[in-house]
């Protein structure tokens, strides 16, 4: 299963919002999108999920272009969690994972003991079974967020595109659901604006800058003192540890070292691991 982006070009209200972008998911892997916000993420993502159609160039999904495939077969090898899910609110949260499940049914195709069981593990992956019954507009952010990523693993997709997955949730959740999307059988690609979570979890990464793609390759490769002062304009020091990872310590300004090392106690330091 692959997904391509040729050359691809967006405009919207008049003006150019992505150019020129190229890039192949490949198979199995976790592809990070960072830039700062308004670069491209979000529209790119809806361009790789065949939401919106480039102005030119195209998006080739096995090697056909997303646009000529029917959406119930792009939902059942690709699905999309897109920055702002909304789901209707009368429904349960396990509900909407439930529609996760939308592309297989059909007057043929039943719900069946199958589809519960898949629902069930998806329910359990994202840790929320035990609000399963819950009314979606009694839930708070982070559980709803989760309920997003669990109806699009309901879906059984083979390439899996998150828009911002951590948004709302605190820390224990953001890393859980980090590694569990790296853990799955899936290709992933997800924009991401914590640097040191991207080069944690990401096997690449692609940096997103004013519509266009300035860099792609392994977290250290991308992630340099010089890219992050002139992608997103913060001093920052990278360490490269033994493991082929790298944690990156920022500088607000007018500081000469960085917050971590200022030897006040408080130290807010989040330490990337091993990239694999
Ligand atoms: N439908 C639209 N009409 C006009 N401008 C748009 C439209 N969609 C996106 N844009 C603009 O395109 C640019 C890129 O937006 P996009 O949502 O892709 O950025 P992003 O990198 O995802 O940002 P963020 O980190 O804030 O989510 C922004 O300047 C945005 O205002
Ligand atoms: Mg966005």
């Amino acid at each position: 299963m692959t997904l391509s982006a040729r050359n691809v070009s967006w405009t919207a209200g008049g003006a150019e919002i992505l150019r020129d972008v190229s890039l192949d998911v490949r198979t199995g892997e976790f592809l990070g999108i960072i830039g700062p916000n308004g670069s491209g993420k979000t529209s790119l993502m809806a361009l790789l999920a065949g939401i919106r159609k480039p102005k030119s160039g195209e998006v080739l999904l096995d090697g056909v272009p997303i646009t000529a495939l029917g959406r119930r077969e792009v939902s059942r090898r690709l699905a999309l969690v897109e920055q702002q899910a909304e789901t209707g609110e009368r429904i349960t949260a396990r509900q909407a994972v439930e529609l996760g499940r939308t592309p297989y049914l059909g007057p043929l195709s039943p719900w069946s003991p199958e589809d519960d069981a898949i629902v069930e593990a998806a329910l359990r992956n994202v840790d929320m079974t035990h609000l399963s019954g819950r009314l979606w507009h009694t839930l708070s952010g982070g559980e709803r967020q989760r309920l997003h990523i669990g109806r699009a693993l309901a879906q059984q997709p083979k390439i899996l595109l998150l828009d911002e997955p951590t948004n709302h949730l605190d820390i224990g959740h953001q890393i859980g659901l980090l590694d569990l999307v790296r853990r799955q059988d899936l290709t992933v690609a997800a924009a991401l604006h914590d640097l040191n979570h991207a080069a944690m979890f990401c096997d690449r990464l692609a940096v997103m800058q004013g519509g266009r793609l300035v860099a792609l390759g392994a977290p250290r490769e991308v992630l340099t003192t010089e890219r992050i002062r002139d992608v997103f304009g913060v001093e920052a020091e990278i360490d490269h540890e033994s493991d082929g990872g790298c944690f990156i310590r920022y500088r607000a300004a007018g500081q000469s070292r960085p917050a971590s090392r200022r030897g006040n106690g408080a130290r807010l330091e989040t330490v990337a691991g091993g990239v694999s």
